[in-house]
This record gives structure tokens, C-alpha cells and sequence, in this order.
């Protein structure tokens, strides 16, 4: 992800063309053929946006403007479908992304990407790779990279990217020096690898990845990106030594944060510790259910307009990791399945917009009134909520040791292919950068969106 893109508004809104059919979504959550119906529906209209398997494209990419990160969030999103419904329908599609992006080293450090390519957005395939295995998605041919080694390559080439010169410790957002936000460390890089790191040490039992995960979410209480009320803020900058942290909370910080300790809680036999840390992070959530509704929203943004591409596929994630965290640690199951269910119905009911009748829309709060907004983002989010409460219908993920399939590869990506960059980003590309840097600084400076308190 891009500096800039996280910092400015929303122009994504706009009025399909047509005349609109009333044909919302009615979602059933008492039947699960309502729900499983629902979600191919949502699933249909989401994979519409792929063109990534038309002949001369390039599988596993999202046309602009949705960046590369996106995409593999999306498959992740399709592994999750799959295993809620049992639908093969884009299991082969899904696998021919997953595999055509590993990269030379197969880690998921593709050469194509180094313009946008963070820490995050390594790891979000990477978590698509993890959820692959947890679910025994079904494996590639043994020739082929497999879900768990690659996994484990994202593990292994960021854990020595952990960087001490600054903060204490922390990932830096960005992998290269020349993209913008090299300087920020963020919760959601630290929290991908957060995330990634506990579902390795609970699928392999290798400690490695479990003491990673333990010195992530202590570094990330020691600079206040995690605060008492254990909410999880965006990030801070080592510039400052990470003195001041930026305040924004979005839907999917706290969700990988969350199901982190869930698995760091299963991973411990339910430690008390861990118990405290999975507990305030699931009270912390009530941020993004306001006024009572139970029903999620990104509070950052929504309700101002500015929520950017990325930005309107954060709930999708955090939906999931909530469903996820249910399997881990049951005795959320309860306090989860409250929001998730009133956030499924809302979800659905606000697919009622667009040329179709039922595209889904961004604020759910906004009932069966299609909040005129569209993309992938917002397909995302709404099949994520309403498959998630499948959750109690299917078995919990599965570790090497209770039926997981995947072959691991606890050396994956350490080797080191080198190649370069290729090649400088076009006047273009800089341009756009340097001109939204602006934006940046004026929101800043002037309307204190990007608000920066210790
Ligand atoms: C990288 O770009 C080249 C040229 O467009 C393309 O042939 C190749 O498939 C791309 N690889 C990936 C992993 O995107
Ligand atoms: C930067 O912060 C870390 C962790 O809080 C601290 O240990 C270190 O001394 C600080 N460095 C400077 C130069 O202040
Ligand atoms: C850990 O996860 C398993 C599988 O979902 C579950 O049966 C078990 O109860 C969990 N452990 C704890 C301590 O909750
Ligand atoms: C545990 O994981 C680490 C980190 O990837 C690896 O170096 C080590 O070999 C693994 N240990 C085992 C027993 O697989």
C-alpha cells in the first residue's frame, strides 16, 4: 500500500448508469442455504471486478484501481468462501493466483510489485497462503509452491527485516527505501506479521514463531500503537523514535491484532496472559459498532466520505478475523456472533444498489438505502460478514498435527535471490506520489485528519 492512498479521500462514488431494479439481497442467517446462496451471489458479482484469468492478463491482478495487495486479500477471501460453502467454483482461479504471484523466491516478493510492495501487502498474500492451509484448501501440484512453505517464506524474510535502529524494534511499513511511509511503522505490518506468526506457531507447534509473535505485541503495547483500552492505533514514525503515535483506528488493525491473541491464547492452552490480551482486544472492538447497532463500521472514515480504495475492504478482514478467533478461543464465540450477525443482515441489505439491483454498498447503517458506492472493497466486506456466520456449520482450522495437508518448508524464502527493483518509478508514478505526499502534509497540517497525538 501507498502512502498516499490510505490519506485520501474517497472518489469511488458514483451512479451506475440504468435504471434500478428493486432486487436487493434477503438474507435468511437461520438457514444456511440462505446464507451460503446469498454469499455466491455477492461472490459472483465480486469476481466480476477480476480479469486477471482473460487471456494476455496477468493472473492475480486487480485492474487499477485496486493495487496488488488487494488481490491477494481477495483470493484470501475466496479460500474463506470456499471453505464456508463448499462451492468449487473459483477454487481453480484462486489457485492460479495464489501461485502465479509467489515471486522468483517464492515468498511473495514478486518483482513487478516494488513500486507498491510493504511489508502489509507481502502479508496479506501470505495470510492468504495460511488461511489455504488451515482450511485444506485444496494443494497445488507437489512441483508447485505449497500454502504452508509459503506461509512461512513471508514469515521468514520479514522477521530479519525487524529493525532496532529505531522505536525499539518494530517492521517498517514500506520494504524499499524509495517508496513513501519507509519511515512509518505501522500496526498493520506488525500486525499481519503479528497475525501470521501465532497461526504458524499454532499449525507447526514451532516456538520460533510464537516468540516472534510475543516480542511484536509487546513492542507494539511498548509505543502505544496498543493502548490500555487495547485499542490499536495506525502507526507511528521512527523519525520521532516513535514518540507520537497516529490515532486513527480502522476495522482491520484491530481484527489482525485480534486474532493473533486468539491463536497466541489456543497456541498457550489458554494462558492467562493471553486470555487478558484476546479479552480487552474483543471489548476494544465496540469502537466500530456505534450507538448501540451492532453493526460494524469503519468510524475513520465512513461517515466523512473519505474512505479511500483500500479503505472499503478493511471490514472485510476484520469480519473474518472475528469468525476465525470463534474456533480458536470458543468461549468468544457468543459476544462475536452479536455483531457479526446484525453486521450480515445490514450488509445485505444495503446490496440494493447499481444497474444489477444488488450491489453492495460501503455503510451498512444505511438499511436497504444503497449508499450509492461500489468495487471490490464493498463486495468484499459484505461477503465476508454474511459467510462468516457460517462459522459454526464447519470445522475449525485444521495444524499439522489434527489432518492439515500442506507441506512446510520451516527454511522457505531464506534463500536470497537478488534482483533489483526494476528500474526507477516512471515521472508518472511520482508525480501522483508526490502530489498526494501534498495532500498529505495539508490534511497534516490544516485539517488535522491525519492526526498525529501522543
Ligand atoms: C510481471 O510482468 C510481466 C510483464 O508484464 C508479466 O509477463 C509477468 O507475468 C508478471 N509477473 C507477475 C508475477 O506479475
Ligand atoms: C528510541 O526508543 C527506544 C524504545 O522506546 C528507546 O529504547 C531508545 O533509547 C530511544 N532512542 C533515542 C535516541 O531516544
Ligand atoms: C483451541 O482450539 C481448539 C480447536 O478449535 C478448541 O477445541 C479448543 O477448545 C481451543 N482451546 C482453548 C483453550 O480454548
Ligand atoms: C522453527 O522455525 C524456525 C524459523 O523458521 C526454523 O528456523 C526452525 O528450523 C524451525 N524448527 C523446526 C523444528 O522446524
Amino acid at each position: 500500500m501507498k502512502l498516499s492512498r490510505r490519506c485520501t479521500g474517497s472518489t469511488a462514488i458514483a451512479i451506475l448508469a440504468g435504471s434500478q431494479v428493486a432486487n436487493c439481497l434477503s438474507l435468511d442467517l437461520s438457514s444456511p442455504d440462505s446464507i451460503k446462496s446469498v454469499a455466491s451471489t455477492i461472490a459472483y458479482d465480486m469476481m466480476l471486478y477480476y480479469t486477471g484469468n482473460h487471456t494476455g492478463d496477468i493472473p492475480g491482478n486487480l485492474p487499477a484501481p485496486y493495487y496488488w495487495w488487494e488481490a491477494g486479500a481477495m483470493f484470501g477471501a475466496m479460500v474463506d468462501y470456499w471453505y464456508f460453502t463448499g462451492d468449487t467454483t473459483y477454487n481453480d482461479v484462486t489457485t492460479e493466483a495464489l501461485l502465479w504471484q509467489v515471486g522468483p523466491n517464492r515468498d511473495y516478493m514478486t518483482p513487478n510489485q516494488t513500486k507498491t510492495e510493504g511489508n502489509d501487502d507481502q502479508g496479506f498474500w501470505g495470510l492468504a497462503a495460511m488461511s489455504a492451509a488451515e482450511v485444506n484448501f485444496p494443494n497445488p501440484p507437489s512441483d508447485q509452491p505449497q500454502w504452508l512453505a509459503l506461509a512461512q517464506a513471508v514469515f521468514n524474510t520479514q522477521a530479519p527485516r525487524w529493525d532496532t535502529t529505531s522505536c525499539g524494534g518494530g517492521l517498517k511499513w514500506q520494504i524499499f527505501t524509495f517508496n513513501n511511509g519507509y519511515n512509518y511503522k505501522n500496526a498493520i505490518s506488525n500486525g499481519c506479521f503479528f497475525n501470521l506468526g501465532a497461526r504458524l506457531a499454532k499449525y507447526t507447534g514451532n516456538d520460533t514463531y510464537s516468540d516472534w509473535a510475543e516480542k511484536t505485541y509487546v513492542w507494539m503495547e511498548s509505543i502505544g500503537l496498543i493502548d490500555q483500552r487495547y485499542y490499536v492505533f495506525d502507526g507511528s514514525d521512527d523519525t520521532i523514535n516513535c514518540t507520537k503515535v497516529n490515532l486513527l483506528q480502522w476495522t482491520y488493525n484491530a481484527g489482525a491484532m485480534l486474532l493473533g491473541a486468539a491463536n497466541m491464547y489456543n497456541h498457550t492452552n489458554g494462558s492467562t496472559i493471553w486470555k487478558t490480551r484476546l479479552d480487552g482486544l474483543v471489548t476494544g472492538l465496540d469502537v466500530f459498532f456505534p450507538n448501540g447497532q451492532n453493526v460494524m463500521q469503519e468510524v475513520a472514515c465512513e461517515n466523512n466520505g473519505l474512505c479511500n480504495v483500500d479503505q472499503h475492504s478493511f471490514k472485510a478482514y476484520l469480519s473474518r478475523w472475528m469468525a476465525a478467533t470463534t474456533k480458536m478461543a470458543p468461549y468468544t464465540y457468543d459476544t462475536i456472533m452479536a455483531k457479526l450477525a446484525p453486521s450480515a443482515k445490514a450488509a445485505a441489505a444495503q446490496c440494493c444498489g447499481g444497474e444489477n439491483g444488488r450491489t453492495c454498498g460501503l455503510k451498512w447503517s444505511m438499511g436497504s438505502t444503497w449508499d450509492g458506492s461500489y468495487g471490490v472493497g464493498q463486495q468484499m466486506a459484505a461477503l465476508e460478514v454474511i459467510q462468516s456466520n457460517l462459522i459454526s456449520q464447519v470445522a475449525g482450522p485444521v495444524t499439522n498435527s489434527t489432518g492439515g495437508t500442506s507441506v512446510g518448508d520451516p527454511n522457505a524464502g531464506s534463500t536470497t535471490v537478488s534482483y533489483l527493483p526494476i528500474g526507477p518509478a516512471t515521472t508518472a508514478d511520482r508525480g501522483g506520489a508526490g502530489f498526494l505526499t501534498a495532500v498529505v502534509l495539508i490534511s497534516f497540517i490544516g485539517m488535522m485528519w491525519w492526526m498525529i497525538v501522543e
